[in-house]
């Protein structure tokens, strides 16, 4: 049975249905699962996880934890069962989101690289199971991961037992396509040995002792497909302030004709600027990031980039009939690599990548808010943007100056959440124009936010804040009785407009 998905014969007696596998876990555990931005995540254990806490009369709820958000409303059926006390490292669900606001669910918000570093430290208890999607078991019991690595490796590695689900419509050209190599213990931590974005250095498969696998359940679901929207005018307008940027720094010599890497984040405004790069001058572009979403692919076909690393690929369903349909055409493009080795502090601040993610809201000196609406109100949270624009060379924020028809303006005197502070963020852009923040002082970086940034709209208003600030002297001028008040206006009237 499965001869080709489980090449290790002696693994195959371990085949069993999701019911019977979910039967592992008890109350209270901790609970590792694997997927990325929706792609390679456990499919059909979950959901039975869930069944089990809906129906049994015992209570069952975990600690979950993923590489980042799950697709299959699977966050979504766990929330609404009950089975969810604890939720990290990053999640997008509508339903999940309202139980974390309302504190029913406990949510960490934490940088995506870190999440296994801690729990290899054991600072946040003993995982107890792992459960990961794969594509295949190889002949020497090695698991190979799907759409995404995400956090599955050092989830199996450090796990007391594993649960693998092998997915059947996941196509099995994807095995290859993985570099695994998970970092050793610390302070005696060898250098990480990525030189350049195409580098491999691990192996293709997750290697854990055959007797850790408790479980082989065969499913057969595709990935959800990606909610991104496509480009728009505003969209295509920050690409292009953006593009412009980097060829004036080009020009000037600060930075290479073909650039270093690019980082893009989740999003919509994400997604549609790195696609903006196929109209770009620049010619063998590299991608080092975290989600390779359709833009990634759009660079790749228009010949514009040449390689592509990523810990996942999140696509649209026409994409994903197109790339998983004729993997071979990339396979020498791309790899997929740990979460923790995608967003590492030590190669990104090697290569120097340009990190391009998406703000909630900016403040007038640069500080960014990424994950709390009105301050208060968990979006998704701050997955890798905080791990690349920490150490990227251009540390960029783009966002439309205004949301929800112009009653909420994107630039505000003081973010109420602090997701990105000042000393993070070298540009912030929107439609409007682009603020270079690099070497500015506090009062020139407000100038330059409200000038190049603001709406229109908002422009007066936050052009008053500053100068009674400034008035009242400091280095960072505020009026700390104003700070939030375009945030209280809209908690009263709907809109920040006076
Ligand atoms: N206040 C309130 N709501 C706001 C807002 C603000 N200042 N700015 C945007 N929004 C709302 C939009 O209206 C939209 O709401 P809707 O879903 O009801 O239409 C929603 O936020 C998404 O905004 P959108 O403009 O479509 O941007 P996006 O899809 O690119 O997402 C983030 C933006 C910030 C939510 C998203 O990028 C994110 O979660 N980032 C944090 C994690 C991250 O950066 N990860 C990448 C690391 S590799």
């Amino acid at each position: 049975m499965y001869e080709d998905r489980i090449r290790c014969a002696a693994l195959r007696g371990k085949i069993t249905s999701a019911a019977h596998a979910a039967r592992l876990v008890r109350d209270g555990m901790l609970v590792g699962a694997s997927g990325f931005t929706r792609a390679g995540d456990a499919k059909a254990v979950p959901l039975e996880i869930a069944r089990r806490a809906r129906e049994e009369s015992e209570p069952l709820r975990i600690t979950l934890m993923t590489g980042a958000s799950l697709g299959h409303d699977t966050d979504r059926i766990l929330t609404e069962a009950g089975a969810l006390a604890r939720r990290l490292p990053f999640q997008v669900d509508a339903t999940l989101r309202g139980a974390i606001n309302r504190g029913e669910v406990m949510f960490v918000d934490q940088h995506l690289s870190e999440t296994v570093e801690l729990l290899r430290a054991n600072r946040l208890g003993t995982l107890d199971l792992a459960i990961i999607e794969a594509v295949a078991i190889d002949e020497s019991g090695g698991i190979v991961p799907t759409t995404s690595v995400g956090n599955s490796a050092s989830f199996a590695t450090l796990a007391e037992r594993v649960i693998v689900e092998i997915n059947l419509a996941q196509p099995q050209e994807l095995e290859g396509l993985h570099d695994i190599w998970i970092p050793g213990r610390r302070p005696q931590r060898e250098a990480l040995p990525i030189t350049h974005a195409h580098d491999r250095i691990g192996t293709t498969a997750i290697h854990v002792p055959r007797e850790k696998i408790a479980a082989i359940v065969i499913s057969d679901a595709p990935d959800s497909a990606s909610t991104v929207l496509p480009a728009d005018e505003e969209t295509a307008l920050i690409a292009g302030h953006l593009i412009e940027f980097f060829q004036h720094e080009a020009t000037r010599g600060r930075l290479p004709k073909q650039l270093p890497p690019l980082q893009a984040g989740i999003g919509t405004i994400a997604n549609a600027v790195l696609s903006g790069f196929a109209a770009s001058p620049f010619e063998a572009l590299t991608i080092y990031s975290e989600v390779l979403q359709d833009s990634t692919f759009d660079l790749l076909d228009s010949g514009k980039a040449r390689f592509a690393s990523g810990a996942s690929i999140t696509l649209s369903a026409q994409r994903q009939a197109q790339v998983f349909g004729d993997l071979e055409r990339y396979r020498d493009r791309l790899v997929l690599r740990p979460q923790e080795v995608s967003n590492h502090p030590e190669v990104i601040r090697r290569l120097g990548l340009i990190a391009i993610n998406t703000a909630l809201e900016a403040d007038i000196y640069g500080n960014v808010n990424s994950t709390h609406v009105g301050g208060t109100h968990m979006m998704n949270g701050i997955g890798g943007s905080g791990d690349f624009a920490r150490n990227a060379s251009y540390a960029v924020f783009a966002t439309k100056s205004v949301a929800k028809d112009g009653r909420v303006s994107s630039i505000v005197p003081m973010v109420p959440h602090c997701d990105h502070n000042e000393h993070d963020v070298d540009i912030v852009v929107t439609e409007r124009g682009l603020a270079d923040l690099t070497g500015l002082a506090p009062r020139e970086r407000a100038l330059n936010v409200i000038e190049n940034c603001a709406h229109p709209l908002y422009r007066d208003l936050l052009r008053d804040y500053f100068r009674d600030a400034a008035a009242l002297g400091g280095h960072t001028p505020h009026r700390l009785d104003q700070a939030f008040s375009l945030h209280t206006r809209f908690a009263l009237t709907g809109s920040m407009l006076p």
